[in-house]
């Protein structure tokens, strides 16, 4: 097992006019699993024009630890995967796996195994030889050339039936090994099928059991449970995080799917546009959000942002309601007398209330009861301000959530009260999150 780290990472793609003459190795590779010979990359003689898709990515990640990547389509997350496995080269720093730098390391090199959305199994294969195939190779380059006795005896009784066969120590350690890990994930009734006699969840968990099977010292799982149904996703989900417990490999799992990110994850870095935001357990983010954009990103429904006015010590206003808030912001906020901010709330921290001036009356747009919980879609009743300040703010719609067995109906007039210890602070230009302590 290993410790996995980037050192100031970065990453750019040439741009369509001076691309390589060959397509990137990542898109062969993408098809064939990790340890399959790697395409060579040719380039063009012209000057290159580039985009960055990665800038100044650094992650720790500990051995043993399971990681996850969010973000939202596009941020990067699967080049930074690539990277890691050593299926792009990188533009700039360093990538450490253990006590190795492996940036010039070719993927088989790595020790390193990766899990494709696409499950990318042999089709001609059955499930054994899919989960075989990987650690053949490994156990070969290892160390045990069959000997040239082994070799006869598997030539000699090759035409009996299988049970008098004689078989290589490799050959059986390789069965050992498969039967394992097909019982772990419970495929063991498929393991003479072809990839095409398989659902979609079956052949996922073939997928990750050819990356357990190979026992390397890093997981990387790009979006494995992505064309999985909701049911069989949570089922797969909790299978790989137990299996991760057991076998203790260190991680980095890569999905936009925030649910899965908030139950997987030991850590979660939040990724948006080639940069990480924040790297930290799962409710600390969701409680600390650094970011303005982190705050949006983790939590659904999202946080709400409103822009208020400050007014030192303690006041906010805001054209639809005032309020004074809880002592321990009188420091930090001090330095943003008269300023704008946003004010980020929750949908669970607003509560039904009454009229008062710090309180907010909104009219409700849509209702989505989904039993457990009930969201509101709300926006601000305009009370005699002036239209122009409405139209200030972030977004006119707030997200809320009341309890289930309120009745409430579309067009209703309600008044909401802040959960005022729960409210979160970002700087109005950087998004940056001012905190309390
Ligand atoms: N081979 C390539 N050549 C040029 N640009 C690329 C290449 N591969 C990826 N990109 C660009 O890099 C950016 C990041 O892509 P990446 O696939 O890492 O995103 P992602 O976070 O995994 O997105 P998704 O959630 O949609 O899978 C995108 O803008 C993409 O267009
Ligand atoms: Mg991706």
């Amino acid at each position: 097992m290993a410790q996995v780290v980037l050192e100031n990472v970065y990453k750019s793609f040439p741009t369509r006019h001076n691309e390589r003459v060959t397509p990137v190795v990542a898109q062969s590779s993408l098809l064939a699993p990790i340890d399959a010979p790697s395409v060579v990359e040719k380039e063009t003689q012209e000057p290159k024009q580039t985009v960055s898709v990665l800038r100044n990515i650094n992650l720790s990640v500990a051995d043993g630890e399971f990681m996850v990547l969010v973000g939202p389509s596009g941020c990067g997350k699967s080049t930074l995967l690539r990277l890691i496995a050593g299926l792009e080269k990188i533009s700039g720093g360093n990538v450490w796996v253990g006590d190795r730098l492996v940036n010039e390391l070719p993927p088989k090199a790595r020790d390193i195994a990766m899990v494709f959305q696409n499950y990318a199994l042999y089709p001609h294969m059955t499930v054994y030889d899919n989960l075989a195939f990987g650690l053949r190779r490994t156990l070969r380059s290892d160390k045990q050339r069959t000997p040239s006795l082994d070799n006869l005896l598997v030539r000699v009784t090759r035409g009996l039936p299988k049970q008098l066969r004689y078989t290589t120590a490799r050959e059986r350690a390789v069965d050992d090994r498969v039967r394992n890990v097909a019982q772990l994930l419970q495929i063991e009734a498929l393991l003479n099928r072809l990839p095409k006699q398989l659902s979609g969840g079956q052949k996922q968990r073939v997928a990750l059991g050819r990356a357990i099977a190979r026992n390397p010292q890093v997981f990387l799982m790009d979006e494995p449970l992505s064309n999985l149904d909701a049911k069989l996703r949570a089922e797969t989900r909790a299978q790989i995080v137990k299996l991760q417990r057991q076998l203790g490999t260190t991680t980095v799992y890569v999905t936009h799917d925030q649910t899965e990110a908030m139950t997987m994850g030991d850590r979660i870095a939040v990724m948006n546009q080639g940069q990480i935001q924040q790297v930290a357990p799962p409710l600390e983010l969701y409680n600390r959000p650094a970011t303005r954009f982190v705050a949006e990103f983790i939590g659904s429904p999202p946080m709400n942002f409103l822009p208020v006015q400050f007014h030192a010590p303690l006041s906010i206003t805001h054209p639809q309601f005032r309020c004074t808030l809880p002592d321990r912001w009188a420091n930090v906020l001090q330095n943003y007398d008269q300023q704008t901010l946003i004010l980020g709330i929750r949908p669970e921290h607003f509560h039904l209330s009454t009229p008062a001036p710090e309180n907010l009356l909104v009219q409700i747009d849509l209702v989505e009861a989904l039993g457990n919980d009930t969201y509101l879609a709300v926006s601000f009743v305009k009370q005699g301000i002036q239209p122009s300040l409405i139209a200030t703010t972030a977004t006119n719609t707030l997200q809320v959530r009341i309890p289930p067995d309120q009745k409430v109906s579309i067009g209703e007039q309600l008044w909401l009260s802040l959960s005022l210890d729960k409210l979160h602070f970002f700087e109005y230009e950087s998004g940056k999150a001012i905190w309390s302590d």
